[in-house]
């Protein structure tokens, strides 16, 4: 019997737990460092080297980091349903876990690609993995950061909003619900759909659609998560 369609959208929240920060709230990366700097095109034309920098630091922190039961618990959940990740972390920590379906709303921390041409990418190698101004691409191109910069399209959005419309169960876990296009992947979600929302702090439902909201961290809202769907589903 084909096992139900299990969708999850997930954001930074998922991996505070394993150390990585959040951009949002008390000691969010955007009260560190402004977006238009870091995280923007304009940006990049404007100062690669600090773009560069920030994307380096980040990778280090990645390298100390852990998944934790809040990524593992979607594995696991793997033998009844068919889980589909949606996650707008450019982290890895839902591949370690072993996740077998992830999609990357924002491009990945580990990957680069040249500034020119966005299908000449490759993975840093974990004991190599910073980029400078005057590091080129196999087409002479400066290489950049294979993330998805505010402003820039969201390729991989389409991709997105064809499996969270065959969700038969919908999963938010840690993020703000903030940022579009990823926030109004809530909106696709059939009617009828329930949907759990993880996060220990309240969180704007956009569009009405949360059915269940479990107000803890990721890693004990998966355990919950995983309980309540054992005795409904
Ligand atoms: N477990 C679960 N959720 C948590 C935890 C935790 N331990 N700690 C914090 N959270 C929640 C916060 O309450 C918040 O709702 O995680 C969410 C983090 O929100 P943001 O910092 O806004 O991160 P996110 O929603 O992923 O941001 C979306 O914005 O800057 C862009 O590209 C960036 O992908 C990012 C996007």
């Amino acid at each position: 019997m084909q096992k139900k369609k299990l969708v999850v959208l997930t954001g930074a929240g998922i991996s505070a737990e394993s150390g990585l920060a959040v951009f949002r709230g008390s000691n969010g990366l955007w009260g560190k460092y402004r977006v238009d700097d870091v995280a923007t095109i304009e940006g990049w034309y404007r100062n690669p080297e600090l773009v560069l920098q920030f994307y380096n630091e980040r990778r280090k922190e990645l390298l100390k980091s852990y998944p934790h039961y809040g990524h593992e618990g979607l594995v696991d959940l793997e033998d009844v349903y068919d889980v589909r990740v949606i996650t707008q972390n450019v982290d890895d920590l839902h591949e370690r876990a072993g996740s077998s379906n992830v999609l990357h709303l924002h491009g990945r921390l580990m990957w680069v690609r040249s500034e020119k041409n966005e299908n000449l990418r490759f993975e840093l190698p974990a004991d190599n993995c910073e980029i400078h101004v005057g590091d080129i691409a196999s087409d002479g191109a400066q290489l950049r950061p294979d993330i998805v910069w505010f402003g820039e399209a969201v390729p991989m959005l389409d991709a997105a909003i064809d499996w969270v419309e065959e969700a038969d169960i919908f999963v938010v876990i840690g993020t703000s619900l903030n940022v579009y296009p990823a926030a109004g992947l809530l909106h696709y979600v059939k009617r009828g759909v329930p949907v759990f929302l993880i996060d220990p702090n309240p969180v704007k439902d956009p569009y009405g659609k949360v059915t269940t909201y479990i107000n803890c961290v990721a890693s004990e809202g998966v355990k919950q998560l995983v309980e309540l769907l054992s005795k409904e589903y």
